[in-house]
């Protein structure tokens, strides 16, 4: 038998990031919180968040203008009261944070301390700018904003007696307690890294804080944490998912041979940076008046139009006319980092290109991160919340972290008191099988799924391409099934199984909207449908995408 004996908690959150995080702090005060995290605390997107929070903090600005921006990106999709929920509650948000102690850039110029939120230190916060908000509205810590959050929430965390911060522990299903009709998400089946055994963690209420899939593309801004773990899980307990086609694909990803992943944050081209071709022209006013602050959706379709059309690898940013002191000190972490490369970015231009950056679709929640399944809620990228629609405008996903998480805390509060204690979760079986001698097979399916991601189901689809993804991803979940009867559970196996899963639930998403919008844009449907409608799964529907993976637990 691999179960050891189950450790019991009020509440257990799944994922060390902006969400999870901020639900602890949120219950700590009256309940006893375990945070798992399948690597170390900060490998999340979190961590590598640049640009910032949008957040109605200034005089001019509106609440009613920032609904309007993220209804505009969303191109008919947002669900209007979840944008007023999230985009209303943004300022507290931010004073929370600044009351945690975040060291958010202000107008001075200087990094603050740990404050209370007032009114004047709201106010003296530095405002970005962003693409496709019309005002300035983005709360930043310089170029390392994700760096400055977590840092600040772990630290809390750490500090807190009601808080159990465990690393290096994998969630591999929810364990659920099914008496009298009713089913009770009851736990988490963990793979814990250092002994290789299957535990039971057992809670009155669990939630999935897991991050996004942006993993399942060769090219990625993400972290390799970013394997839609949570998306997986839920579904396989029978949750629906909604809008999986919007995969967001982020303009400005360096592009070097030794740095895939690095981003270039959105915040520079509001500082006026310039996106131009190798012979040193301009192109983004031929496909949208705003230019260099068009929504993402347009920006990387220009790049990728451009690139395939001239054959070249790449497009350039330049952000070399602005004053070298000013590039130094507002993009301190990026200057760094690209003289590390040899590329002086106060004298030099920057080679982009788009990669896959942010999952907008994910696990139905309600604005108090509840789930469809009794005792399970979900927070952060993992979900979706109908804020963003078919494209999520810059510097939202942060917001929507920190108020879904409130929303949640509160709901486990009036919850808490007449929570039964949890049922004892079943065993997991018992895992004899053998060590897999052949990891090659393991990372060659890791890079089919992949590739096979990035060249059909990327920036621009057809019906060809998508039928030709979903035919290679149902064998690969063949031999992935295969492999997980055979071998004993590993980490890199548990990603690749559930990525799978998440790049079909992908595919069968996008094969289902006759059209393009926002993020999906589709060379055989290219207008837009007359209605416009949310894309939900249901797993009873899809055996397929269930049968493999359910005879494993
Ligand atoms: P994450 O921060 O991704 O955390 C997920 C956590 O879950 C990790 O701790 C991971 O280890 C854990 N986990 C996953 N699976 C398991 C499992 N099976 N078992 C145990 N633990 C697991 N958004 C903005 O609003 N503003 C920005 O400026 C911004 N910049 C960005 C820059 C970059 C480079 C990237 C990649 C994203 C950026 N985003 C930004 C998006 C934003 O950072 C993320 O959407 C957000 O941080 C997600 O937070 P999260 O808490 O949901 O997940
Ligand atoms: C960026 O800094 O460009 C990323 C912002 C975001 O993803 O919202």
């Amino acid at each position: 038998m691999t179960s050891s004996p189950a450790r019991k908690f009020d509440l257990l959150i799944v994922g060390s990031g902006a969400a999870g995080l901020t639900l602890a702090l949120r219950v700590a005060p009256f309940a006893k919180v375990a945070v798992l995290s399948k690597a170390s605390l900060e490998q999340g997107a979190t961590f590598y968040a640049q640009g910032g929070i949008a957040a109605v903090l200034d005089e001019h600005d509106s609440i009613a203008s920032h609904v309007e921006d993220t209804m505009q990106v969303g191109a008919g999709l947002c669900h209007r009261r979840m944008v007023e929920h999230v985009v209303s509650h943004s300022a507290a948000a931010v004073e929370w944070l600044l009351g945690q102690g975040v060291p958010f850039s202000t107008k001075a110029g200087a990094q603050r301390g740990r404050g209370a939120g007032s009114e004047a230190e709201l106010r003296s916060l530095h405002l970005a700018q962003e693409g496709a908000h019309s005002h300035r509205r983005i709360i930043h810590a310089t170029d390392a904003t994700g760096k400055a959050i977590f840092q600040t929430l772990r630290q809390r965390a750490q500090e807190h007696a009601n808080i159990d911060l465990l690393e290096g522990q994998t969630a591999l299903d929810l364990a659920i307690h099914e008496a009298d009709g009713r089913r009770r998400c009851c736990g988490v089946y963990v793979l814990d890294d250092a002994s290789r055994k299957i535990v039971a963690l057992e809670a009155s209420f669990v939630a999935l804080a897991t991050g996004g899939a942006s993993k399942a593309y060769l090219f990625t801004t993400n972290p390799d944490s970013a394997s839609g773990d949570g998306i997986a899980m839920a579904w396989r307990a029978g949750c629906r998912v909604a809008n999986m086609e919007f995969n967001q694909f982020h303009p400005t990803c360096l592009f070097h041979p030794h740095e895939r992943s690095f981003l270039i944050t959105e915040a520079m081209r509001g500082e006026g940076a310039r996106l131009e071709l190798a012979d040193g022209s301009r192109f983004m006013e031929r496909f949208d008046p705003r230019g260099e602050l068009a929504s993402r959706d347009i920006v990387a379709r220009a790049i990728d139009h451009e690139t395939k059309r001239l054959g070249e690898d790449c497009v350039y940013l330049d952000i070399s006319h602005r004053p070298a002191n000013f590039v130094r000190e507002r993009f301190p972490n990026i200057h760094q980092r690209c003289l590390g490369l040899g590329i002086d970015i106060t004298r030099e231009r920057i080679p982009v290109v788009p990669a896959a950056h942010y999952t907008c679709g994910g696990v139905i929640i309600n604005r108090a991160g509840e789930t469809d399944l009794e005792n399970l809620y979900a927070v952060g990228e993992t979900t979706f919340s109908g804020l963003h629609g078919a494209n999520r405008i810059a510097s939202n996903s942060l917001t929507e972290c920190f108020v879904i998480a409130f929303g949640a805390a509160e709901s486990i509060r009036a919850r808490i008191g007449e929570a039964a204690a949890p049922p004892p979760a079943p065993d997991w079986p018992g895992d004899a099988r053998a060590e897999s001698g052949d990891d090659i097979l393991v990372s060659h399916n890791w890079d089919e799924l992949r590739r096979c991601m990035w060249d059909y189901v990327g920036i621009v689809r057809s019906d060809s391409r998508l039928g030709r993804a979903e035919r290679r991803l149902a064998l690969l979940r063949e031999e992935i099934h295969e492999h997980f009867q055979r071998y004993r559970i590993a980490r890199d196996m548990l990603e690749l199984r559930n990525l799978t899963l998440v790049a079909s639930l992908i595919v069968r998403s996008a094969r289902a909207r006759k059209e393009s919008r926002g993020l999906h844009f589709n060379l055989d449907h290219r207008g837009l449908a007359p209605q416009a409608r949310d894309t939900i799964l249901r797993p009873a529907d899809h055996a397929d995408l269930l049968a493999d993976d359910q005879s494993l637990s």
